[in-house]
């Protein structure tokens, strides 16, 4: 039988669950109580859960998020999400194959009464911005409910084990993700004043200023708020190839929640598209789940994300392809191979340059789009409503944070509460940690080689300053004004001396900083590095390679001292000694071998032209592109002749891309009518609406 779930991993901790049975397409298979179909099939080596209505192609997880509608089987006979439904024992689970057929209902039509509730303040998610946000409302005792469509609050913070950026004052800096989630919400649910509801989702926003909720997945109720929050985070963006809907082609946030907060091992071999925050992170998270990470292509000349978290994944041995795109997912059922090639300036493949790699899976990360038509729809219809976090603006978490903070006090003056100005410092500190990268200063050489020196292989202005704050001795200075400012070791000239307390190696979120000690061997100091990687376990003795911060090798080195330590949250921390010429240039060691991300001897072409724009409908980017051609200007007419964006997402996932299509057509933006979104914004069952609490 295979099983795929994760036997160890250096951050997370693996439960000991007592298993439950369902069948699959009626064979037995095993499931952890509580957790999601889709995880439970992909633990059990599923990967096609049905099959299309229109052409029979295989069906697979794309968003795990409850956003695409690719997921869905047939739960004893009802069709549902594998996603965003729970497992249950004794469950049959099948393959759904075509449109579903319902079961004949034996009960006899009936409704009740809908429950409507007035309230001052309604914070729609319980990720880092709408949690920040209740914290402040909560502080000022301001009745709040606050709902999630999860069943733990946290939102994207649940998925992320890396410690953060940002500053720890401000925003926990340089504690990991999952545990700033847990902070959160112990601080929440300290506030009387603040109701919570999981597993309830936002529906729609109605003409009548109200909201209307499916609450914990059963009943409908309608809000009536005096103001609402938008904290309802992001989608992700897809992108057209050939080969994109294939069982195995997988959006970045799906692949994290999977194997990080479901410990479910789906991919052997990965190949990631995307050289942002996210894919780099996510390329990351797949190594320390045992993941061979084959590469990653990125279109642009430079990767978007922060330099230091492209540099852990090429010092563990991925390589990163700029200025290429990828060509195809190939394979029959399922992802076997993928095929990149470079791009020209105007981003289109340079013939001949193809490459093809052997995977099984292919992340997409190619950007995130705001969940903004809650605000969209309150603010037409005249209601009082804010926005944070990425459904206002995609940056990182960190800025997610502070802005639900500030909007949490806004909230509170709208509400007419003796609330305090935000201050103007706030206002600053948000605008800095939702910064991009900045400049990246040249590497300099560390000149001193004597007694004990940290190292900061951090060359590029972020906001981040957690080596500055932690530092006993106050010898690490980074602006506090602006903590974008690249941190500077004061050394001798603060009259202070390093103590080696390795406080800022261990904090660092970007594995950046190294100290090296020259005091007992000065031809060969011993250089403390932070390392994330317990199973591919390093001991005392071995020799590995070290690697600089840009992945060059330079040399082998044994490793002297392997210590884990439990207070600094299961970062490791290796000796090495190395000869002093290289001493301060190592910033890791090779965690994956070299021969994992070679390339395969032939070029995969993909002869089929199944480049879908709309996953739901299989409307390829021709037919589109046609009717652009032929004059078309108006998406909703778009989709009225060919059903993209009429399919069980409402074109959450196609309409991005149908605007890209017309862009590349040269049509200007301007000169589109945009498709008309309506409520509902998440399928449910219609019975809901008549009080019937459940279709099973
Ligand atoms: S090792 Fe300790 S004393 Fe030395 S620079 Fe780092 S934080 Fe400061
Ligand atoms: S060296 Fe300091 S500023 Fe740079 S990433 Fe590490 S903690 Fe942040
Ligand atoms: S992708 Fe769902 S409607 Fe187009």
């Amino acid at each position: 039988m295979t099983d795929k779930r994760l036997k160890e991993h250096p951050i997370l901790p693996i439960p000991s669950l007592q298993k439950i049975s369902f069948t699959w397409n009626g064979s037995t298979m095993w499931a952890l109580p509580d957790e999601m179909i889709s995880s439970a099939l992909l633990a059990n080596g599923v990967k096609i859960f049905g099959k299309h209505k229109k052409d029979g192609s295989p069906q697979g997880i794309f968003c795990a998020n409850g956003q695409c509608s690719q997921c869905m089987v047939l739960l004893n006979d009802f069709p549902v999400k594998a996603c965003m439904t729970k497992i249950s024992a004794g469950d049959e689970v099948a393959e759904l194959r075509g449109d579903p057929i319902f079961p004949k209902k034996s009960n006899a039509p009936y409704s009740k009464e809908i429950k409507r509730i007035e309230l001052p303040a309604l914070i729609l998610g319980g990720g880092p911005a709408g949690l920040s946000a209740g914290i402040e409302l909560g502080k000022m005792g301001i009745k709040s409910l606050l709902i999630d469509d999860k069943p733990s609050l946290g939102g994207k913070l649940l998925l992320q084990t890396h410690r953060f950026f940002g500053s720890i004052s401000a925003v926990h800096a340089g504690t990991r993700g999952i545990e700033i989630a847990k902070k959160l919400e112990s601080e929440i649910k300290k506030h009387p004043s603040i109701e919570i509801w999981t597993n309830s989702t936002a529906l729609g926003i109605f003409r009548d200023r109200v909201v209307g909720i499916l609450k914990e997945g059963k009943e409908y109720v309608i809000l009536k708020p005096q103001v609402t929050l938008v904290a309802t985070g992001a989608r992700e963006r897809s992108i057209v190839f050939r080969g994109n809907t294939l069982p195995g082609v997988i959006g970045a946030g799906a692949f994290q929640t999977l194997v990080n907060r479901d410990l479910v091992k789906i991919s052997d071999r990965l190949f990631i598209i995307g050289g942002g925050n996210v894919g780099l992170i996510a390329g990351y998270h797949a190594l320390q789940a045992g993941i061979e990470v084959v590469g990653l292509a990125e279109a642009m000349p430079e990767c978007g994300g922060y330099k230091v978290h492209k540099d852990k994944l090429i010092r563990a041995g991925v390589p990163i392809y700029t200025n290429h795109t990828i060509i195809s997912a190939n394979g029959r059922t399922e992802v076997e191979s993928v095929t990149i090639s470079e791009v020209n300036e105007l981003f289109r493949p340079v013939e001949g340059s193809e490459r093809s790699f052997k995977c099984d899976t292919i992340l997409v990360a190619v950007g995130l789009d705001p969940v903004n038509e809650f605000a969209i729809k309150a603010k037409k219809f005249g209601m009082h409503v804010l926005s944070a976090g990425d459904a206002e603006e995609i940056a990182e978490a960190s800025a997610a944070m502070f802005a639900g903070k500030i909007r949490g006090v806004e909230m509170a003056k709208m509400l007419g509460a003796d609330a305090p100005d935000v201050p103007e410092n706030w206002v600053k500190t948000a605008e800095i940690l939702k910064s991009r990268p900045g400049r990246t200063e040249n590497k300099k050489n560390q000149n001193c080689e004597d007694g004990i020196v940290p190292v900061f292989h951090c060359y590029q202005e972020i906001p981040c300053n957690p080596c500055s704050s932690v530092c006993p001795q106050h010898l690490i200075k980074i602006e506090e004004a602006d903590i974008r400012h690249l941190p500077v070791f004061l050394g001798g000239k603060s009259g202070k001396k390093c103590v080696g307390c390795e406080k800022c190696v261990t904090i660092c979120p970007g594995l950046a900083v190294t100290l090296v000690d020259y005091r007992n061997d000065p031809q060969n100091p011993t250089v403390t590095i932070a390392h994330e990687f317990s199973n591919r376990a390093t001991r005392e003795g071995d020799s590995v390679t070290a690697i600089s911060s840009e992945g060059e090798p330079l040399g082998d080195v044994t490793v002297t001292n392997v210590r884990t330590i439990e207070k600094n949250d299961h970062t490791i921390l290796l000796k090495l000694q190395a000869p002093k010429n290289i001493a301060a240039r190592i910033a890791g060691i090779r965690v994956q071998e070299l021969w994992v991300s070679e390339a395969m001897e032939e070029k995969i072409t993909r002869i089929t032209d199944d480049t879908i724009v709309c996953r739901c409908e299989r409307i390829t980017a021709g037919t589109i592109r046609e009717l652009i051609r032929k004059g078309y200007r108006d998406v909703n007419e778009v989709k009225a002749v060919t059903r993209a964006g009429m399919g069980a997402c409402q074109g959450k996932t196609c309409q991005p891309l149908i605007k890209r299509l017309f862009s590349e057509e040269g049509v200007p933006f301007t000169d589109v009518t945009e498709n008309t979104r309506r409520p509902l914004f998440i399928e449910v069952p219609i019975g809901i609406f008549a009080g019937v609490s459940e279709e099973k």
